[in-house]
C-alpha cells in the first residue's frame, strides 16, 4: 500500500466518529447511519483502481465522442456534456469526473468531512470513460438528440454508461448540469476575462432546512425544466446554423454540429430528480416529443401536472425506491388516450442507473446499495433497450429497436410490468432496515 494511501487510512479511523448524515427529507424516509458509512469508507478503500475504466462501452455500433459544452456567462450559463456518434475509434480518454471539487462536493452531499473528497480524488479523479474526448462529431446523418438530467448530488458527468450507451446506438445526448443549487458541485464563469484566465465560480449543493424543503424543490424542479429547454435551444442553434461560442477551452468543433439534429426527434430523460424533472420539462416544452423518466423523484412533482402532458411517458422504476405514495403519484398521469407505460427491473437499486454502480466491486456495491441483487451491466442493458424500443416508436425512428418492443411491456425474466410487485412490504421494511441510506 501506497504511504498516501496509509495516511488516508488513519485518517478515516480518526475522522469517523465526526461523520455527520445527510437527510433525505422524503418518502422513502432514507437516511444514513454510521453503519453504513462505515461500509461505504471500507468500499472505497477497497476499489483503489484509478485509472482503469468499468463503465462498460456502449453496445451499438456507432464510436462514441464526448465534449463540455458551456454557452454563457454567470449562474445563467448552460453547461452540459455531449456525448456523440464520432469519427474517431480509438481514444477512449474522457476523464469522468475533471475536477476535484466535484469529489469535495460529493463528499458534502454524502455528509463526510472534507478530507473524504480529497480521497475520493485520489481514487477516482484519473478514471476514464469508454469515449474519445473531443474527437469529431460523425457527419453525414441527421441524430434524434436526448437531453439528459442528473439526480439530487449529481452533475453532468456520472451518467457517462447511459449517454455512451445511447450514443453508440446513434443519439446525440446532451447531459446538463443543473444550477438550481441541486448538484453536488458545478462551476461557471463570471464573465470573459473569468473564462480567460480559468477563473471557475464553484457552486455547490444547497443544504435544506427542513420546513424550506417542499417549496425549494419545487423551484429547483422548475429551475431544471427551464435549464433543459435553454440547453435544447442552444443545441438547435447549433444545428441550424447560428454561431455560438463554447467558452470552455475546448477542441470540439461545434461546426460539425450544423445540420447533424433532427429538430422533430427530441426527448428528454432523466433519473431521479432528473425523472422529476422530465415530467416537469414534457409539461413545459411541447419540443420534447416524449419522456422517459428514470426512478423518478417523485415528491417535487406538482400535482396539477397530469393533466399537461399530452407527450408519451415511460417509467423505469428500480425494485427499491419507489413508496405506494409515490406510485400513486405516477398512476395519476395515466388518463385516458396518453401513452404511458411502466416497467419495474427486478433486483435492481435506485443507483443502478448512474455510472457508480460500476466502480464498486459487488459485495462493497451491495452492501452500499449502489448494486443491487441484478447484475448491473444487465439492468443497464435493459434500460438501455426499453428506453431505445420506446424512443423508436415515439420518435418515428427508422431503426431496428423495435425488436425490443416486449421490454417496455415488461417481457423478460428480469422485468415486472408496471410498478415494483411489492410496494407495501419493501417500503416498510426499507424503513426498519439499518442498512437503509440516501440516494438521489
Ligand atoms: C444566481 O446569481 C444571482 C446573482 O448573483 C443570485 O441572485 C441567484 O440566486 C443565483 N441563482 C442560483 C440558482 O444560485
Ligand atoms: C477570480 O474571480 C473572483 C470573482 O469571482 C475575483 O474576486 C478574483 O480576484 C479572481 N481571481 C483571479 C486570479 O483573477
Ligand atoms: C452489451 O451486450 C451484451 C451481450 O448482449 C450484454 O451482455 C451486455 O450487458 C451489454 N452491455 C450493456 C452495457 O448494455
Amino acid at each position: 500500500m501506497a504511504p498516501p494511501k496509509l495516511h488516508v487510512l488513519f485518517c478515516l479511523f480518526i475522522c469517523l466518529p465526526q461523520v455527520h448524515p445527510f437527510h433525505w427529507q422524503d418518502p422513502p424516509p432514507l437516511d444514513f447511519r454510521a453503519p453504513a458509512w462505515f461500509h461505504k469508507i471500507q468500499a472505497v478503500m477497497s476499489t483503489g483502481s484509478s485509472g482503469h475504466s468499468k463503465i462498460p462501452k456502449g453496445n451499438g455500433s456507432y464510436p462514441v465522442g464526448s465534449a463540455d459544452l458551456m454557452f454563457g456567462y454567470t449562474n445563467e450559463s448552460i453547461f452540459l456534456r455531449l456525448y456523440y456518434p464520432s469519427e474517431d475509434h480509438e481514444r477512449l480518454d474522457t476523464v469522468w469526473i475533471p475536477n476535484k471539487e466535484y469529489f469535495f462536493g460529493l463528499s458534502k452531499f454524502l455528509g463526510t468531512p472534507h478530507f473524504i473528497g480529497k480521497f475520493l480524488n485520489f481514487l477516482y479523479g484519473s478514471m476514464k470513460t469508454p469515449a474519445s474526448w473531443n474527437s469529431p462529431l460523425k457527419t453525414g446523418e441527421k441524430y434524434p438528440l436526448i437531453v439528459f438530467s442528473h439526480g439530487l448530488g449529481g452533475f453532468r458527468t456520472i451518467y457517462s454508461a447511459i449517454g455512451i450507451g445511447l450514443a453508440s446506438y446513434g443519439f446525440i445526448v446532451a447531459a446538463v448540469e443543473h444550477r438550481d443549487g441541486s448538484a453536488s458541485a458545478t462551476y461557471y464563469f463570471d464573465d470573459q476575462v473569468a473564462a480567460k484566465a480559468d477563473n471557475k465560480s464553484w457552486l455547490y449543493l444547497k443544504l435544506l432546512k427542513q420546513e424550506e424543503e417542499e417549496r425549494v424543490r419545487k423551484e429547483q424542479v422548475r429551475q431544471r425544466a427551464k435549464e433543459c429547454s435553454r440547453a435544447l435551444s442552444a443545441i438547435l442553434d447549433l444545428a441550424y446554423g447560428n454561431p455560438k461560442e463554447n467558452i470552455l477551452d475546448s477542441d470540439f468543433d461545434l461546426e460539425h454540429l450544423k445540420g447533424a439534429i433532427d429538430g422533430d426527434k427530441i426527448a428528454v430523460i432523466g433519473h431521479s430528480f432528473g425523472g422529476a424533472t422530465v415530467i416537469q420539462t414534457l409539461s413545459e416544452d411541447q419540443r420534447f416529443k416524449c419522456g422517459i423518466a428514470l426512478d423518478p423523484w417523485m415528491y417535487p412533482v406538482s400535482e396539477e401536472l397530469h393533466s399537461k402532458i399530452p407527450q408519451p411517458l415511460f417509467f423505469i422504476n428500480s425494485a427499491q425506491f419507489q413508496s405506494s405514495k409515490s406510485i400513486e403519484k405516477m398512476k395519476k398521469f395515466y388518463e385516458p388516450g396518453k401513452e404511458r407505460k411502466m416497467i419495474t427491473i427486478r433486483g435492481s437499486v435506485h443507483q443502478n442507473f448512474a455510472d457508480f454502480t460500476f466502480v464498486t466491486g459487488k459485495i462493497i456495491g451491495n452492501k452500499l446499495t449502489l448494486k443491487g441483487e441484478i447484475d448491473s451491466r444487465v439492468a443497464m442493458d435493459l434500460t438501455e433497450k426499453a428506453s431505445l424500443a420506446f424512443l423508436q416508436k415515439h420518435l418515428g425512428l427508422h431503426k431496428d429497436f423495435n425488436q425490443w418492443d416486449p421490454l417496455v411491456e415488461g417481457h423478460d425474466k428480469n422485468l415486472i410490468r408496471g410498478p415494483p410487485s411489492s410496494v407495501v412490504a419493501q417500503s416498510l421494511a426499507l424503513q426498519h432496515s439499518p442498512e437503509s441510506h440516501a440516494q438521489n
